[in-house]
């Protein structure tokens, strides 16, 4: 089983309440998807690596923390991922981004690529992919499957809903991904739509509902 992180803090909470009521706007919703999105990183970036460096404060000379390693790199799953870039690099300025484009092959229902741009050297960064929607999966698992195939070792899967049906394929396909999300929650419906959930979160984003 994928480790699945639910970020039950009542500020997460509360935000994504709001996001479920099918009245929030557009306007709304996307900064809330944002600030969500950075709540989210603060506890998916938790592990990140350190090492001391010595520092002169106004008042001694200490070994004080500091990142260590290559930067970080984000990887936006398209479209709705990029609802959660401005959340995640206000958190983590630093980070290198990536973008995956994905559609589903209509008739084998499969993912196929029509996008994939990541930064160098996956295999020296921590790898965060991100997408609002952890449904049947499929993308996320084409997904990490693609920055896996680039070099990432170290990768960890941000959503602000994921169904168990979603959960349930990751832990078969990838089961060293950690799940960070603010909510699980009951069922795909059979359009393959998260329940209760919140709707098309790209269309709700962008408004083009
Ligand atoms: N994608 C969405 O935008 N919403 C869902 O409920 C499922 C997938």
């Amino acid at each position: 089983m994928a480790e699945v992180i639910v970020v039950d803090h009542p500020l997460v909470q509360h935000k994504l309440s709001l996001l479920r009521k099918s009245t929030t706007p557009t306007v709304q919703f996307r900064a809330i998807v944002g600030e969500i999105g950075q709540l989210l990183t603060f506890e998916a970036t938790r592990d990140l690596p350190v090492e001391e460096t010595t520092i002169d404060t106004p008042l001694a000379t200490m070994a004080a923390p500091i990142l260590s390693g290559r930067k970080p790199a984000l990887v936006s799953i398209l479209r709705a991922g990029n609802g959660m870039l401005d959340g995640f690099l206000s958190i983590l300025p630093t980070a290198r981004v990536g973008f995956v484009g994905l559609y589903r092959n209509e008739d084998t229902l499969e993912p196929v690529e029509y996008y994939f741009k990541v930064p160098p050297a996956l295999e020296d960064r921590s790898v965060f992919v991100v997408d609002p929607m952890l449904a049947t999966g499929n993308s996320a698992v084409a997904a990490i499957d693609l920055v896996k195939q680039a070099g990432a070792k170290s990768i960890k899967f941000i959503c602000l809903l994921a169904a168990p049906e979603g959960i349930q394929r990751m832990t078969q396909a990838h089961p060293d991904v950690a799940i960070i999300t603010a909510s699980v929650d009951e069922k795909l419906n059979s359009n393959g739509y998260i329940v209760p959930g919140l709707g098309d979160a790209g269309d709700r984003i962008f408004g083009t509902r």
